[in-house]
């Protein structure tokens, strides 16, 4: 079993970015820390790993964290706990921060760099300077953080292949643990959207093929194994989290507009933090949506993230699409091995395409 946690809130919020944030608002913070933990005490049980995603969690003041971590160290028994991660953005890291966590417990850092180049970190929107993320990465280094993600986005509008190799060799030098990076994707309901739209941005499809391929030279040759089309880490720091979402485990994810997925049942909570507290202060459900998955939709579930990791998938799996896999194999974008499917390195470059295809 695993845990997610969402926290809504950003120190300011990026043009690009769909995940459910709002504006750090005092007022509202207190009574969403306390909708999570009452949320928490509704399904007692035992987390292997913990993921404090959103927004940004570390938004939150060092008491708030701490009240919030103490008060679900309360009420859910956090002896099995593993990995334990924390997203933070380089503009709300304080060494006080840092040692405060890692005190508590928190394992794993993950940090959102996006880019080192100040041209394109303008672009993007973000509150923070390259100058400040690299001192933000030292304090966490400094405090004591021996597994540290670091996320970066390529394919940003204007960005050159040069600029991207220099962002990913800064990034290797830095010798991080783990690296994600996200080709960047124009979300629904965002200022970016709307900018291509209006042909102010263009997507470049073949550029951001060579910035793929970059990346996976440049990451593999700085010693990080590409363990999921996005995520590359040193050997034994693959993120254990994520590693069990896409193995089809089941996790609960308390706050606003988490996910959960227990057994066949599948929920989702209200992506308003104030409906979500107003919810759960009144006693009423926290899920907006909730779901049966059958057998069949599990099944396509586990093909679709299995082939975008190292693992492959079990040929039985895909056996009765066994025409298409045979032209991907002759085409080199699969690969088979002992009678485990995956995506070739070609292939990676077409992964939803080839899934698609074979779900
Ligand atoms: C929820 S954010 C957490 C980190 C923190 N809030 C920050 O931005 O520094 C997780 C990551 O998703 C990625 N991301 C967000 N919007 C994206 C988009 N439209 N396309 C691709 N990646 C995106 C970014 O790399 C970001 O660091
Ligand atoms: S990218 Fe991170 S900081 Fe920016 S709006 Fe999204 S969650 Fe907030």
């Amino acid at each position: 079993m695993n845990l997610y946690v969402h926290i809504p809130f950003c120190p300011k919020i990026c043009p690009y970015c769909s995940f459910y944030k709002e504006a750090s608002d005092r007022n509202k913070t207190q009574a969403f820390l306390d909708a999570v933990l009452k949320e928490a005490a509704l399904i007692p049980f035992q987390p292997q790993t913990v993921f404090f995603g959103g927004g940004t969690p570390t938004a939150l003041s060092s008491k708030q964290l701490e009240y919030l971590i103490c008060g679900l160290q309360a009420r859910l028994d956090f002896s099995q706990v593993r990995e334990w991660t924390v997203e933070m953005n380089p503009a709300t890291v304080s060494l006080e921060k840092a040692r405060l966590l890692l005190g508590l417990g928190v394992t794993r850092i993950s940090m959102g760099i996006q880019s080192w180049d100040v041209e394109l970190l303008q672009t993007l929107g973000r509150v923070h300077t390259a100058v400040q993320a690299e001192h933000s990465y030292d304090i966490l280094r400094e405090a004591g953080f021996s597994n540290i993600n670091l996320d970066l986005m390529f394919g940003i509008p204007g960005q050159t292949i040069r600029q991207w190799e220099d962002s990913l060799r800064k990034t290797i030098a830095l010798h991080p643990e783990h690296v994600s990076a996200y080709c960047l994707t124009y979300e629904e309901d965002t200022e970016y959207f709307l900018r291509l739209g209006k042909g102010i941005y263009r997507q470049d499809p073949e550029n951001e093929i060579a910035l793929f391929e970059i990346t996976m030279t440049l990451l593999e040759k700085g010693g990080y194994q590409q363990y999921e089309i996005s995520n590359y880490a040193r050997p034994g720091k693959e993120c254990r989290h994520n590693l069990a979402y896409w193995n089809g485990a089941d996790y609960i994810g308390l706050g606003p507009s988490a996910f959960s997925t227990m057994g066949p049942s599948r929920w989702s909570n209200f992506a308003s933090t104030s409906q979500y507290i107003q919810q759960i202060s009144e006693g009423k459900d926290a899920a907006s949506f909730r779901e049966i998955l059958s057998p069949e939709i599990r099944q396509s579930e586990r093909i679709a993230f299995g082939l975008r990791t190292h693992r492959g998938v079990p040929s039985a799996w895909i056996s009765r699409h066994q025409k298409k896999v045979d032209e991907f194999l002759k085409l080199g974008l699969l690969e088979m091995e002992e009678q485990t499917v995956r995506l070739s390195r070609p292939g990676r470059l077409l992964a939803d395409s080839v899934a698609a295809e074979l779900l």
